[in-house]
């Protein structure tokens, strides 16, 4: 995070008293005050429709963060301090009335505490209402468009549309109150520490980067497992899926940062640039060639840790013959000079047997299969594992002699783990992406052409999926590793995917 002092603004977040709010950005935004990286000043100010005052909201507030903020960091003093900030404002954030009276809020707020008037709207609200809002804000006057000082951002949660069209048409939307560099599109990814560290793990070290192509690369396996399910959010995993809630996002910016050319400089739209690039490599597939190269899954009851779980039928506001993927694996080209030839498989699954977000680049073989006459005919392939979460780390497969008289050769790994060389666990990512976008640093968020992009290539798969209605679901139990044909579709490829 910047130790450049942060411009005091005021930071209007428009869904004040949903879940979004209450369970990420409060604790972090307290997080990221008590570590001294909020100016003095700078206002707190939550938008709902729900009845209440600022006492009440810093009541909600103070319960959340003594929940959801990291073990052992709520102390009263800080929290003193930060309750100060907290403003609460009444009003339907679809009203266009609501606006008038919350931007007289606003600066009487701002005169108060001698801000200047910089504005951070966080639209912490569902898909449906961020167009509406958008204009709303802008048609009340609360928008200083490309101004440099004082500045107003915007910064969108995802899901950034539905798919290819409606992001087009939210982008048009939003371009129209705000410019590009105003807007901060969140794909709370990027702020992971070991997301980022993707990028100074290949560009950072010389041993590394030279191997990076499809000269020493056989594969990529990109990895998103979660053991949960649809925690109560039965209706919008319904409208969404695991394609549009995970890959089209986390899993595609995960490829992005594997698969980039080195950035100019390590600026918002240099890196940006980069991984546009990337997306748009990516080998268009036929509708034939999708249905060969995907895999939607579905899970049924099952167990986990040794307790039966609830299929995803089963779940509330789920239907009782639903068609939507909770698990979904892809393989694609990225068609470039430095991958042709090269899979990447992306895979995404609910109620897997563990949590883990992990790339493995698996590199070929060597040329010669040295040790045959030795009776050593299999050499596994060395593979690097970048782990996202939860054991951030990153380990080296590599085959090593079996002490003894034969000739044996077994797979050895060397593993670094975050949490045993730097102790101390890292930031939050919401706290990390908060701080940029009040520094007005937009890296680690998605520009309109890249999130298009990924729209793009996710839209063609929606738009053959939805032509041809899956026919066996539910097709893995809850708490394995996704269905039959997922494991299938590597070993027509003679391949396997890990067991993290
Ligand atoms: C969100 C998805 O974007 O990411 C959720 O909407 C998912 O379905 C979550 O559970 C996973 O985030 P994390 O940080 O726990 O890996």
């Amino acid at each position: 995070m910047s130790d450049r002092p942060a411009d005091p603004c005021t930071i209007v977040i428009l869904g004040g008293a949903g879940d979004l709010a209450k369970r990420k950005l409060v604790p972090a935004l307290y997080e990221v005050a008590r570590g001294g990286l909020l100016s003095p000043s700078t206002a707190i100010v939550g938008l709902a429709r729900s009845a209440g005052t600022d006492g009440s909201w810093r009541d909600a507030v103070r319960a959340s963060v003594m929940e959801f903020a990291p073990a052992g960091t709520f102390d009263e003093a800080a929290w003193g301090a930060f309750a100060g900030r907290l403003f609460f404002h009444q009003g339907d954030f679809l009203s266009p009335e609501t606006y008038a009276a919350l931007q007289s809020r606003l600066w009487a707020i701002e005169a108060e505490r001698g801000l200047p008037g910089n504005r951070l709207y966080y639209l912490a609200i569902p898909p449906s209402g961020i167009a509406g809002a958008v204009r709303n804000l802008g048609g009340g006057g609360l928008v200083r468009r490309g101004e440099e000082r004082p500045w107003t951002r915007l910064v969108v949660e995802k899901p950034f549309g539905h798919d290819l069209a409606s992001a087009r048409a939210l982008n048009d939307e939003i371009a129209g109150t705000f410019d590009e560099r105003q807007v901060f599109r969140i794909d709370h990814y990027l702020g992971k520490e070991t997301t980022q560290n993707i990028l100074v793990f290949r560009l950072g070290n010389g041993l590394f980067e030279p191997l990076w192509n499809r000269r020493y690369v056989d594969h990529v396996q990109i990895t998103v497992a979660e053991s949960i399910g649809v925690e109560g959010r039965g209706r919008f995993f319904e409208e969404a899926g695991i394609l549009r809630d995970i890959i089209q996002n986390h899993a595609m910016q995960l490829l992005c940062l594997v698969a980039m050319e080195p950035p100019v400089a390590f600026e918002p739209n240099a890196v940006r640039d980069e991984k546009v690039k990337v997306l748009r490599s990516i080998r268009p597939q036929t509708p034939e060639e999708i249905l060969r190269d995907t895999v939607r899954g579905q899970y049924g009851p099952g167990a986990l840790e040794g307790q039966p779980v609830a299929g995803y039928r089963q779940e509330p506001n789920v239907a009782a013959d639903s068609g939507r993927e909770t698990y979904a694996a892809w393989k694609l080209q990225v068609e470039n000079w430095r991958w042709a030839g090269v899979p990447f498989y992306l895979r995404a699954g609910k109620r897997m047997p563990k949590r883990v977000t992990e790339i493995a680049i698996a590199f070929k073989t060597p040329p010669i299969a040295f040790f045959r006459r030795m009776g050593v005919t299999h050499q596994d392939q060395n593979v690097l594992i970048l782990r996202i979460q939860p054991d951030e780390g990153i380990a080296l497969r590599f085959g090593a002699k079996r002490p003894g008289a034969e000739m044996r050769i077994e797979p050895v790994k060397m593993d670094f783990h975050y949490s045993e060389f730097f102790g101390s666990k890292s930031a939050d990512a919401y706290e990390r992406l908060l701080v940029d976008a009040i520094h007005g640093d937009s890296t680690l968020f998605g520009r309109r052409d890249e999130v298009e992009a990924a729209w793009e290539q996710v839209t063609a798969i929606l738009d053959t999926w939805g032509d041809v209605p899956p026919f066996d679901l539910p097709n893995y139990a809850a708490g394995t590793w996704g269905p039959e044909a997922a494991v299938a579709l590597m070993a027509r490829d003679a391949r396997a995917w890990r067991r993290p």
